[in-house]
């Protein structure tokens, strides 16, 4: 299945390799929905608003960030498999379900990622947690990485890619290179809103990896912003706005 958005020409070509049909001051960016889950719980969508809102301060938009990666990361980890386990209730002895050998990295892109990391701790207390450094050339929007330290195992995990924004995929599509470059065959990447233009360039560039966001926004602005957005989530998450 297909997934065409209809964006305003408001964007700067960072869609090198897309097709894009240019329909009358609006352009469709079209991606493959199959690899991409919409988290759209109402709470979900409740909680978007007000992180969108520029009257939210820090600490608000800090915790809602936190909130919203609990949510998503409950939809990336639906399908872990579960095995049998035998247990004694108070009452009598039954067979319970646990997860079975499925061990979990979470990956902040640093900087504004490690607003989602509590969310998804609280979820998977046992998960480890990678770290990614990419900051984002302020005139060529290009990503540089800087600094990155994974698990030793990394490679056997299910690593869960955080970083609220996916703007132009430039971030993500390098993080999750260096991910396959460790070893590391299962990708998750977990965002809270992403433009059209963003997904279609990760979906593209990785064949394997899914993406998790909470809203596909309109289109990218002239200085990479996601439109309407919420912002720099860095920026609000941390109060350096
Ligand atoms: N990074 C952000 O924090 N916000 C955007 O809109 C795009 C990239």
């Amino acid at each position: 299945a297909s997934f065409r958005a209809l964006t305003h020409l408001r964007q700067t070509g960072r869609t090198k390799g897309a097709r894009i049909g240019h329909t009358g001051g609006l352009m469709t960016i079209e991606f493959d929905r199959s690899r991409v889950t919409v988290v759209d719980h109402p709470l979900v969508q409740h909680k978007l608003t007000i992180m969108r809102s520029e009257q939210t301060g820090s600490k608000q938009f800090r915790e809602l960030v936190k909130e919203l990666a609990l949510f998503e990361g409950y939809e990336a980890t639906r399908d872990f498999p579960l095995e049998d386990i035998a247990i004694k209730t108070p009452i009598c002895e039954t067979t319970g379900k646990q997860i079975s050998g499925r061990k979990v990295a979470i990956v902040p892109i640093l900087r504004a990622g490690l607003g989602m990391v509590d969310g998804l701790l609280e979820l998977i207390p046992a998960a480890r947690v990678g770290h990614v450094g990419m900051y984002r050339d302020e005139v060529t929007h290009e990503p540089h990485e800087y600094y990155a330290k994974l698990p030793g195992d990394a490679g056997q995990r299910t690593c869960l890619v955080v970083d609220p924004m996916l703007a132009t995929g430039g971030s993500a599509t390098a993080a999750i290179d260096y991910l396959r470059r460790q070893g590391v065959k299962d990708v998750r990447l977990l965002v809270l809103v992403a433009a059209p233009e963003g997904i279609k360039t990760v979906l593209e560039h990785d064949s394997e990896v899914r993406l998790y966001t909470c809203a596909i926004d309109e289109c990218l602005n002239d200085a990479a912003y996601i439109v309407p957005g919420l912002g720099d989530a860095g920026d609000r998450i941390f109060g350096t706005l």
